[in-house]
């Protein structure tokens, strides 16, 4: 279907600025439809021709169509819309006498010129004509809510003929704005309520006022009303800046554990200001689920915050006790506890700082890395390269995974690269730098890793499934345990060591892992 900007492209002669309007128009406008019970439809003269074509259309929340189907891209001449043509060539609303027939359904049309301001505020040409279309076939003595709805939708009618309606939008409004059934209430030009309907009667009970709104001044009310001086100030303020003509953003206001939104629309039919209208609305559940979403986001970070902490505190422990031995091996082994512990830290640290229980794995590997090649005491400088993304990995995953990755880079710096002097040393394939490569991409719900390393290659008796000592078998428990994936060491094709790694991404997790 095509849009009202394509529509009124390809058929009119509308400015940019018209078109805008429209878009304005369409945006704002179920409040009209809702408080008319009736369909609104957009017309825009197609140039030249006297048709009109329908750009918009909405239809009423608060009584029946009198369209069933869609109206948007009909073009239409002759007596059928002889009442937009009078509204377009004369400015001003016109309504129908007679009831028009849609098959069965009696109808009452009504044309409403759409005005644009100019820039310095004086009323320019009609752009486009509003079709106020009502189905007559329920139509019966109206309620005082019905009176009162229709009212105001004159004066809304009066003010897009006017172009003071709709009013300015403010940017960043993402909650939607409360619509005419969530709760309605009017006031005269002093602020004091006129009617309100019985769903704002009971969204103001809920903050905490019992009492019949009308002959209420709505202003002192909401500030009486707000526990919080400054939150009732803002929300009484919206409702005088509504009396004085400007349009205020939306106003939410807490009391007694509940919270209500507000927007207060100016009421100024033929530029006078008589009023405004308020619409409420009882968003305490929105709200109340937000900020449960909130506090429990906050709490799982905080506590891999203090995980960090502790881990930190039991590196800087063992860190101490490899300064107090005297035993070089016991040193060594601490000294790699040490790392192994702050290693898995760096994950937790990454989640306390994340919104998700997923953590960017990229910038972890590469500080594991570096970390790596410092911490590996040996006068070779190796240097480390990764390719390829990990993306966003869980956060089950990625302790796991950086407890491997760490145990493989120190092996290969260790191993791979012994210094000056010792048997094997200096001997490099390719351009002959030592160097580690961690590549890693994602196939069919896995991720493949691979650690490479240039050096002098696996011992000559080594065996692949089961040898090795610590390091080793952590990294095959961890692998074949926790991550439920394989794991291979083998002598590089150009020389060197490789160890090939494959982890299925849970299914459901992986789907959100995809960055
Ligand atoms: N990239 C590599 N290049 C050459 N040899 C390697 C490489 N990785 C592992 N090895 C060999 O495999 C052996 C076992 O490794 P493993 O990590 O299990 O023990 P480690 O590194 O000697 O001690 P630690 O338990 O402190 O890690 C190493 O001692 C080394 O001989
Ligand atoms: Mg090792």
């Amino acid at each position: 279907m095509s849009t009202l900007r394509d529509l009124a492209d390809e058929h009119t002669r509308l400015r940019p600025a018209d078109i805008d309007h429209l878009h304005r128009i369409a945006g704002d406008w179920q409040l009209l439809s809702d408080l008319s019970f009736a369909d609104l439809l957009l017309w825009v003269p197609v140039d030249g021709d006297g048709t009109f074509l329908c750009v918009a259309q909405v239809r009423p929340t608060t009584a029946p169509t009198a369209y069933l189907d869609d109206q948007v891209g009909r073009i239409v001449g002759g007596p059928e819309v002889a009442h937009l043509e009078v509204a377009h060539r004369q400015g001003r609303i016109w309504r129908e006498g007679d009831p028009v027939w849609y098959g069965d359904v009696p109808a009452r049309h009504e044309a409403i010129p759409v005005r644009l301001r100019t820039a310095d505020g004086e009323a320019g040409e009609v752009v486009a004509v509003v079709g106020r279309d009502t189905n007559l076939s329920t139509a019966r003595t109206p309620s005082q809510l019905e009176l009162n709805y229709l009212t105001t939708a004159d004066d809304l009618a009066q003010m897009i003929a006017d172009g003071t309606f709709p009013p300015p939008r403010h940017p960043g409004e993402t909650t939607s704005a409360p619509r005419v059934g969530d709760g309605l209430v009017r006031l005269d030009a002093n602020g004091k309520v006129t009617y309100a309907s019985p769903n704002a009667q009971s969204a103001y009970r809920r903050l905490g006022y019992a009492s019949h709104l009308v002959g209420e001044d709505l202003a002192k009310l909401h500030r009486r009303l707000a526990g919080d001086p400054l939150e009732g100030t803002d929300a009484a303020n919206a409702i005088l800046a509504a009396l004085r003509g400007d349009a205020p953003p939306r106003r939410e206001i807490d009391a007694r554990g509940a919270t209500m939104l507000t927007r207060a629309l100016p009421l100024m039919p033929a530029g006078v200001p008589i009023g405004a209208l308020v619409l409420v609305r009882d968003i305490t559940e929105v709200r109340r689920r937000d900020r449960a979403l909130i506090t429990k986001d906050a709490t799982i970070r905080e506590i891999h915050h203090r995980v960090k902490n502790n881990l930190q505190t039991v590196a800087a422990l063992l860190r101490l006790q490899a300064r107090r031995v005297s035993m070089p091996e016991a040193r060594v082994a601490l000294e790699e506890s040490v790392r192994r512990v702050a290693s898995i830290a760096l994950v937790h640290e990454t989640l306390s700082m994340s919104s998700d229980e997923a953590v960017e794995f990229d910038g972890i590997v590469d500080r594991v890395a570096s970390a790596a090649t410092e911490v590996a005491a040996t006068e070779v400088t190796v240097g480390m390269r990764r390719k390829g993304s990990f993306g966003v990995l869980p956060a089950e995953i990625a302790t796991s995974l950086v407890m491997v990755l760490n145990e493989l880079l120190l092996n290969a710096v260790e191993h791979g690269f012994p210094p000056a002097g010792e048997e094997g040393a200096a001997v490099t394939e390719g351009d002959g730098k030592p160097e580690v490569v961690v590549s890693a991409h994602r196939f069919r719900k896995q991720l493949h890793v691979s650690v490479a390393d240039n050096g002098r290659g696996l011992p000559e008796q080594f065996d692949a499934e089961r040898g090795g000592r610590l390091g080793l078998q952590i990294v095959r428990a961890l692998v074949t345990g926790e991550l439920r994936g394989t794991i291979e060491l083998r002598n590089g094709a150009t020389g060197g060591t490789e160890a090939v790694l494959v982890v299925p991404l849970a299914r459901g997790s992986a789907d959100r892992l995809t960055p």
